[in-house]
């Protein structure tokens, strides 16, 4: 048998993400040099810059008061979308979880960060154990757990995340959803047979989406400060699920060089003087599930925030690929389409490109709301094309959009099988 078949080179591949998933991302705890990267300091002074006087992150709970913690913990989610912060996490990823996670570059990484607050004493915020797979991510995305508050030693223990390794992991999902466990049973199951991490600034913890791991009330009398993350692998692209690229995850420079050397920011999009149309379709793999309303909701709202105008609404025609609609906006009526995302473009490359090619010589501005992307230069078209083949688009081993697991595999073939 020809060992080079396409069917071939994805088992391999599925064998050497099974590999590093089940070794070096294992809930495994790596070193970094925290003076390299201060992370701690960096949103220390964040806070601080918000008017709160605080010296040491483990005193949160006394300096911030409970009802502000909240809106604090989502501004500093924003903040991690700051430059100078994504320069330092850029150069993390690269050297610690492509350089001593053994990922493959390019990568990309998750667009806004999770950073959490864990207040002592508080069993009413506390998330209840799970795994990224039963939160739609995919497979090949790994996570990455960075504490920002000494939570090493014994008595530390309950504001640690606690978690549980893959193998272990595997089964206990399975038996939950053999037994059809509710949430109380799966945080007794699954908290009784964690472990805490030991860990400080200096060291994160690798993991995958299939690690049990959750939190127990913090009793140490102290505020726990932690960062989370996930970053995605270009060769694994098509296995992220319901995580999708460009909108999830952004593609980082592979190197510090292209970093210093990339364009700042993208450019400001010109008034060319068109009307703005709304284009809603359910013609390709990764629309077909998602409602007209709903694609029409996250259109709407992206027109308000950006203070754009529109004049009318056209749907693409059920069943017919080739987005006759589309094309008509692009070609006909010269209007700039807003679209809900760049995968409700046509999934074949050539048509597709020969259609944004014809929406750039007709001076249109094309916009994608899921993903804030715009096409409106030769520059934003290998953007939106580099996504697109990041994710596999019209070649992705599911659609993309739906998790990939046995029992959404055999939920679909129940509609699908004639
Ligand atoms: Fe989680």
């Amino acid at each position: 048998m020809d060992d080079s078949s396409p069917g071939n080179s994805a088992r391999s591949i599925d064998r050497a993400l099974e590999q590093s998933l089940t070794t070096t991302w294992d809930a495994r705890l790596v070193e970094y040099d925290a003076n390299r990267f201060p992370f701690d300091r960096w949103i220390l002074g964040r806070i601080r810059a918000m008017g709160y006087p605080l010296e040491d992150l483990t005193e949160i709970h006394k300096v911030v008061p409970p009802a502000e913690v909240y809106r604090l913990t989502k501004q500093l989610c924003a903040d991690t979308n700051l430059p100078e912060f994504r320069r330092m996490l850029n150069r993390f990823v690269r050297e610690i979880a492509v350089g001593k996670g053994g990922l493959v570059p390019p990568v990309a990484v998750q667009r806004f960060l999770n950073v959490r607050i864990m207040l002592p004493d508080r069993p009413d915020t506390i998330f209840p154990f799970h795994t990224g797979l039963l939160y739609g991510h995919g497979i090949a995305s790994r996570s990455i757990w960075m504490p920002l508050t000494d939570v090493s030693a014994p008595e530390s223990s309950t504001a640690s995340m606690q978690i549980i390794g893959i193998e272990r992991s595997r089964e206990l999902v399975q038996y939950a959803i053999d037994h059809r466990l509710s949430v109380e049973q799966m945080s007794d199951l699954f908290g009784r047979e964690s472990r805490p991490l030991m860990a400080k600034p200096g060291m994160v913890c690798f993991f995958t989406q299939e690690n049990i791991h959750g939190n127990f009330v913090n009793v140490t009398g102290k505020s726990r400060v932690s960062i989370d993350f996930r970053v995605a692998e270009d060769r694994y692209g098509d296995l992220l699920a319901r995580k999708i690229p460009a909108g999830y995850f952004h593609l980082i420079p592979d190197t510090d060089e292209e970093e210093e050397s990339a364009e700042a920011g993208p450019a400001l999009v010109p008034d060319n003087g068109r009307p703005n149309i709304h284009y809603i379709n359910n013609n390709t793999s990764s629309t077909f599930g998602i409602p007209a309303h709903l694609q029409r909701y996250m259109i709407l709202d992206y027109c308000r925030q950006k203070n754009l105008n529109y004049e009318f609404e056209l749907f693409e025609l059920e069943d017919m690929p080739h987005l006759p609609t589309l094309d008509h906006v692009i070609r006909n009526l010269k209007c700039n389409p807003i679209l809900y995302s760049i995968f409700a473009l046509p999934e074949d490359d050539e048509p597709r490109n020969d259609l944004l090619r014809a929406a750039l010589r007709n001076g249109l501005i094309m916009r994608f709301v899921n993903e804030d992307l715009v096409l409106a230069s030769d520059r934003d078209l290998v953007t939106i094309n580099r996504y697109l083949e990041f994710a596999k688009f019209g070649r992705s081993r599911m659609p993309i959009g739906l998790p990939l697991s046995g029992r959404g595999e055999r939920m679909l073939s129940r509609w699908t099988a004639r």
